[in-house]
């Protein structure tokens, strides 16, 4: 559907999810450091490392000149309050963490995030100048009942319902499939095409063409190196958005490294 403009930049993002102490984390952005090329093809790079390694990560990454933007996987809507375990917009924002995951599907079918905090937390991240990565996806049920298009419009519209134009264009869409998860199980090309597609549409219609045309829409699920320059080739996928294969520092610069080679033809 839509030709990328300039403003698209291929995004690659590792949610480490609860992986990786904050030694570990060192190492592994270290190791990531010496292993990134110096030709990245425009493309931006982001990890998301648990809470506890937020600052660690931000030291190596400031201090060796590491191309890689800071991320966290989730914080709370509120700036502060008796939110116990919970960690703010501001808190982040003040280590330098530049992207958030929201409403990653295991904060909603785990932890019992709803629609209503994932779209008031999205919100509250762009207060902050920080830019939400806004995760959706169908299970696997829905999937079987031909139900992905209603899925990904509920999740959308309940996300983006009333956002100003300005503010849709400057996020981030993550499509991840639950059941391509943690699976082995990649959805192919042309379905993760389809479905991106699907929702550049219905923010389209929420926002205007032009909002739309400028939200970056990644994809997730068992991206590994072998199955990123595909998945890259498709006109509205913008980025992968990669778990397991984003812990080890060789795999995720493989990742990396097929984006950057599609980035240079972008
Ligand atoms: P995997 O790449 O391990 O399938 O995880 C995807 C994911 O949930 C990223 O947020």
């Amino acid at each position: 559907m839509a030709t990328p403009g300039p403003a698209r930049r291929l995004l690659v993002s590792g949610n480490w999810k609860m992986y990786h102490d904050h030694l570990a984390a060192i190492r592994t952005v270290s190791d990531l450091g010496l292993r990134l090329g110096t030709d990245l093809g425009g493309i931006e790079i982001s990890v998301h490392p648990p809470f506890t390694d937020l600052r660690s990560v931000q030291t190596v990454v400031e201090d060796r000149g590491i191309p890689v933007l800071l991320g966290a996987q989730h914080c709370h809507s509120e700036d502060k309050g008796a939110f116990t375990g919970e960690v703010s917009p501001p808190m982040l924002a003040r280590l330098g963490v530049s992207h958030v995951l929201v409403g990653h599907s295991e904060r909603r079918q785990l932890f019992g995030q709803t629609d209503d905090q994932v779209a008031a937390t999205l919100r509250a991240v762009q207060r902050h100048g920080m830019t939400p990565i806004v995760c959706v996806g169908e299970t696997e049920a829905e999937r079987a009942e031909e139900a992905t298009e209603d899925r990904l419009t509920a999740q959308v519209t309940a996300a983006f319902r009333k956002l100003a134009p300005e503010r849709l264009a400057a996020l981030v869409v993550a499509y991840e499939p639950i059941w391509a998860i943690g699976t082995g199980l990649t959805a192919t090309a042309e379905d993760a095409q389809a479905a991106c597609a699907h929702i550049r549409a219905e923010l389209a219609g929420l926002a205007g063409a032009e909002a739309a045309e400028a939200v970056r829409i990644q994809y997730g699920g068992s991206v590994k190196p072998e199955n990123t320059a595909e998945l890259l080739s498709q006109p509205d996928v913008d980025g992968v958005l990669v778990g397991g294969a984003s812990l080890d520092a060789a795999s995720f610069a493989a990742i990396v490294e097929a984006a950057a080679s599609m980035g240079r033809r972008r």
